[in-house]
Order: structure tokens, then sequence, then C-alpha cells
């Protein structure tokens, strides 16, 4: 394990992703109406780029069942350890981590092998002039990643895969990926938007 994977730690139960959970807006929230989920309404899906596992965990939390795939060794197996620990914890966490699977490699060759309604593609994007407001947890991240410079492949695999929509989520004011389609419509948070891309 590399010297910054050593300082990371996925924690579903306490901290920020805990939080939300307990006071989080269920979803209303920009995420999980960009993913389809409404009353009723419940697609599978497959988290293609899982990172710290906090937008699976929270779909997830709103009864999703939800692939995740990643392919960076060192991010999949402090995932793997995170989602051990909220299943050892019982109750609310054991149920949500049981929706939650796990696997690991390019999302790009996994795509094709999985029946997924809804894909969630959230690649690491380039530092921005206010790298010093970017998260030190995010920063940590892409010490361990990079950049994930094949976002635009993996949103074109995904459309020719998922059997209803695509949901990129990129920073409100970062340039957007060259070489994909026109979304379908945007959903706007805070300091991030999800552009969906409707299937069929
Ligand atoms: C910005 S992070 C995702 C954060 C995540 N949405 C969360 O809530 O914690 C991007 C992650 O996607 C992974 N990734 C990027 N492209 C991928 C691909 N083609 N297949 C699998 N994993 C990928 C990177 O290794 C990185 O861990």
């Amino acid at each position: 394990m590399s010297q910054t994977a050593g300082k990371l730690k996925v924690d579903f139960v306490n901290g920020a992703v805990g939080h939300r959970l307990r006071f989080g807006g269920g979803r209303g929230q920009a995420l999980a109406k960009a993913m389809g989920l409404r009353a009723g309404k419940t697609p599978k899906i497959v988290d293609a780029t899982a990172g710290l596992g906090r937008d699976s965990f929270l779909l997830a939390s709103l009864g999703a069942q939800v692939v995740m795939i990643e392919r960076s060794a060192e991010m999949h197996a402090l995932l793997a350890d995170g989602m051990d620990r909220a299943f050892q914890e019982g109750g609310a966490f054991r149920e949500i981590v049981d929706r939650m699977t796990l696997l690991h490699g390019d999302a790009k060759d996994l795509l094709p092998g999985l029946n997924s309604e809804a894909i969630l593609i959230d690649p690491m994007h380039p530092p921005r002039k206010s790298s010093a407001l970017v998260k030190q947890e995010l920063r940590l991240v892409r010490e361990i990643v990079g950049t994930d410079d094949d976002a635009a492949d993996l949103v074109r695999v995904a459309l020719d895969h998922a059997s209803k929509r695509v949901v990129l989520k990129w920073p409100q004011k970062a340039d957007p990926i060259p070489g994909i389609r026109p979304w379908s419509h945007q959903i706007l948070g805070k300091s991030t938007r999800y552009d969906v891309f409707m299937v069929g």
C-alpha cells in the first residue's frame, strides 16, 4: 500500500457519510434525482467509478442495489475494508452494505457484462486553480489514482450498456469533457452538476 493510501480511510459509519445518512434529504437529493430514484421507482445502479464509495452508499441507503466498480487496487482495498466495517456495525449499516456489490477492474471492460439500468460516472477531474480548496480527502485520492483521462471513452461504453440512463457527475465550474454527446437534462447541485443522458 502506498503512503497516501495509509492516510485514507473509507468510513461509512462516522464522519460526513454517516451524518448524511442520518440527516440527508432522501430521494429529493440531486444525486438521487439524477439517477432516477423516485417514489416507487428504484433502478438497478452501477457506479462505474466507486472511489470512496460515498455516492454508492448514499444510493444504497435510499434502497437501490448498487454494483460498484473500482480499478485502482488501493482504492478497491480501502473500499472493501470500509464496507466490511460498516457490515460489522450491524443494523441499518449492514442492510445498506448488503445492497452494495464491489468489483475490481476497469468499468470499460466490466460494463458490457453487467445488467444496468442507470450508470453513474464520477471521474477524477483535473485540479483547478482553487486547488487549495479541494478537499483533503479528494487530494489524497488523486495522489493514488491520478486524473481519469479516459472519462469520455467510459461515458461512450456506458451509453452502449445502460438500459435507461447514464449520469456524469462533474464540477460545475470545470470545462466540459470533450467528445461526449449532448446531455438530455442537467441537475445542478451546490458545486456539482449531473449531466443526465437518457437512453433508448
Ligand atoms: C472522483 S473518484 C469517485 C468518487 C466517488 N463518486 C465517491 O462518492 O466517493 C473517481 C474514482 O473512479 C475510479 N475510476 C475512474 N475511471 C475508472 C474506470 N474506467 N473503471 C473503474 N474505476 C475507475 C478512480 O480510480 C477513482 O477511484
